[in-house]
């Protein structure tokens, strides 16, 4: 590995912005090998308390505002306003007295839109002893195991979520629809709202609310569940004809499915905005062929079904979903690598120079895409890869980063100011430089993914007295319940002594 690296480095480097003398200033000598960008074998999630240098926060000025500007893929724009912590509750009585004004239905509002309302309630599935993950785990342990480790299943129960949801400018009920999506997870089904105003929805009550369906988030039934003429069939992509349950075998449509909620870019009033577009960035990608669970459900062989019968191994997928190996919570961290986690970038050092005159280190990074399919990172715009090279020895001026995401702007209104993730199959050069005291012996090159930042987190916490109950105690200390961030990267490389 270290051959292939140094020769790769070299004639790399012949194309490079140094080129003038690069032949002679290239004194590349990988270091030890502490994670490389793909597979690492020990995931280690870090804290930007120690960052000394993190750019996020001077890209993020808006932040030095008491609000939490950034909301996760909703970014609640005008909650500048919310700094009191009144509570929204939302009552299903609300209803009825709407004499004097006027309701305006969900689906005029939001047309084509088809996560602005529920799934339709299902029926009981015939064979199956009802339609929840606990029923269809007495047939599929496997699925159920896994599934219930992934982020689908921690929809509802996730922390952010939740505080999310707690905002005084959060419609609930529309959140709901991408979160626990099935009519039966409902305890009220939302189809009109009062004046057009979204914070004034009309809640009727649900006949076939099941709780405990409720707290499995996007659960099997959101992608395997269809009614068809009155009638609850499972979705499956083989239709081997042995299950106890009516099957309608649609490999492409199950395979779709994951688009209603990753594919929606719509801004649902100017201060919300829902900026999910993974589908598309796919869609213009080189690998645009492939289908979502074709990386995100690796593929095996195996018994699909866990009951006692002479069923043969198919062809079958884990369901743990895996994304950017940051899980919910810090006990589901060893299901990433289980479940196929490799991050996306591709990260190398291609050269240095050091100039003695200046005390000048001047330095290229190679950052590549590789294999994603789609941005890096995609979907929520509050996420970001920090890459950071460290000279050592180490002092303040030691330390540059490079912010790979999204900005955005909220006020008037939201905007995409900036966005410079990395395209599926993009390879860009980094070039910088420091002026150090003396010479550096080793350079450290690390990538940290972040989903939430610090001061969001704090943020969070210290409005946690306005979150539902349940979940209340753990918000208030959620950094140490919540991991935010995962060191993809982390390389020592010795550099070439004396330098001078
Ligand atoms: C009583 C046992 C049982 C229950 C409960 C059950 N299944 Fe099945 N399921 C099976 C069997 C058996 C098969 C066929 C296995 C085979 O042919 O290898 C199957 C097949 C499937 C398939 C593949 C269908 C195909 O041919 O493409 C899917 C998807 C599936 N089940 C989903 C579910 C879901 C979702 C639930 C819960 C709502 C559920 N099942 C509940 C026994 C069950
Ligand atoms: C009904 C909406 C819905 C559908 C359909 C859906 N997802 Fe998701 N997905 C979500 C939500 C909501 C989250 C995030 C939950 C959270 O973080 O609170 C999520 C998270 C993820 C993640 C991130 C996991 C992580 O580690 O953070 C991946 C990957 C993913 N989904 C893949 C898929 C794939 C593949 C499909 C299709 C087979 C799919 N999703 C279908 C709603 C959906
Ligand atoms: C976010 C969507 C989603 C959720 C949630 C989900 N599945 Fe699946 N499932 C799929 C997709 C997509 C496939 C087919 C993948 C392919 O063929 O590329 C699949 C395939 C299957 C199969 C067929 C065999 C196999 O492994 O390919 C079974 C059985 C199954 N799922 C059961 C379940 C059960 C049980 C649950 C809940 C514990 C569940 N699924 C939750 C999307 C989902
Ligand atoms: C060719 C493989 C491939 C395909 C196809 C693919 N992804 Fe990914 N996806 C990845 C990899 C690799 C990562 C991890 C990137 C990282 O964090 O380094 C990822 C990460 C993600 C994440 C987490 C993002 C984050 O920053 O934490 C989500 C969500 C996601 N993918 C959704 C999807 C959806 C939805 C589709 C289909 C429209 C899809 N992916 C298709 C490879 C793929
Ligand atoms: C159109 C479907 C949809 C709606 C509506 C929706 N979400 Fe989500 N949400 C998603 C998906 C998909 C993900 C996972 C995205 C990813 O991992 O890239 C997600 C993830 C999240 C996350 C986790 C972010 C992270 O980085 O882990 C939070 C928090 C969240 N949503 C809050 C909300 C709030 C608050 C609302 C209502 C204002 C809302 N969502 C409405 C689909 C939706």
């Amino acid at each position: 590995m270290n051959g292939s690296r140094s020769v790769h480095a070299i004639v790399y480097a012949g194309k490079n912005l140094l080129s003038q003398t690069l032949s002679s200033i290239i004194q590349f000598r990988p270091g030890k090998y502490f994670a490389s960008g793909y597979w690492p074998s020990a995931p280690r999630f870090g804290w930007s308390s120690s960052y000394r240098s993190c750019a996020a926060f001077a890209y993020r000025p808006y932040l030095a505002a008491p609000v939490l500007a950034l909301a996760g893929i909703f970014a609640l724009a005008g909650c500048g306003k919310e700094g009191s912590d009144q509570v929204k509750i939302p009552q299903a009585t609300e209803m009825e007295n709407g004499a004097e004004s006027t309701e305006v239905s969900v689906q005029s509002m939001f047309p084509d839109q088809s996560w602005a309302l529920p799934m339709e309630n299902m029926g009981p599935l015939q064979g199956s002893p009802g339609i929840t993950a606990k029923d269809c785990s007495t047939c599929h342990a496997s699925h159920y195991e896994e599934w219930s480790r992934s982020t689908h299943a921690h929809a509802l129960s996730d922390l952010q979520f939740q505080s999310e949801l707690s905002k005084p400018t959060s419609p609930e009920w529309l959140c709901l629809n991408c979160h626990i999506p099935v009519g039966n997870q409902r305890e009220t089904i939302v189809r009109k709202v009062k004046d057009g105003d979204l914070l004034q929805p009309v809640h009727e009550k649900n006949p076939r609310f099941d709780p405990s369906m409720m707290e499995e988030g996007v659960t099997c039934a959101t992608c395997h569940l269809r009614n068809v003429d009155g009638r609850t069939v499972v979705l499956g992509p083989l239709g081997t004809g042995r299950a106890p349950h009516p099957v309608v075998a649609d490999r492409k449509s199950l395979q779709k499915r994951c688009l209603d909620c990753h594919n929606v870019t719509y801004k649902v009033s100017s201060s919300l905005v829902c900026f999910f577009d993974t589908g598309n960035e796919l869609a213009k990608s080189e690998l645009s062929d492939r289908s979502c669970s074709s990386c995100h459900m690796p593929e095996l062989e195996r018994k699909i079904a866990s009951v006692a019968g002479d069923f043969p191994e198919r062809r079958s997928h884990l369901h743990y979903f895996i994304g950017g190996g940051i899980p919910k919570e810090f006990s589901l961290l060893p299901y990433q690598e289980k479940g196929g986690y490799r991050s996306g970038l591709d990260l190398s050092l291609v050269g240095y120079e050091w100039i003695p005159a200046s005390g000048t280190l001047r330095f290229t990074i190679r950052m590549a895409n590789k294999d994603t399919a789609h941005h890096l990172p995609t979907g929520d715009p509050e996420r970001f890869i920090l890459v950071k090279v460290i000279a050592y020895p180490t002092s303040e001026k030691a330390e540059k980063s490079y912010r790979i995401g999204q900005h955005w702007e909220w006020e008037p209104e939201a905007r995409q100011i900036a966005d410079n993730r990395l395209r599926s199959g993009e390879i860009r050069i980094w070039q910088d430089e420091m002026h150090l005291d003396e010479p550096p012996q080793r350079l450290r090159l690390e990538a940290v993914h972040v989903r939430l930042t610090e001061k969001n987190a704090e943020y969070m916490e210290n409005t946690a007295a306005r979150t539902n109950e349940k979940y209340r105690s753990r918000i208030s200390r959620l950094r140490q319940h919540y991991p935010r961030q995962r060191i993809i990267h982390s390389e020592d490389i010795l550099l070439g002594s004396p330098l001078d």
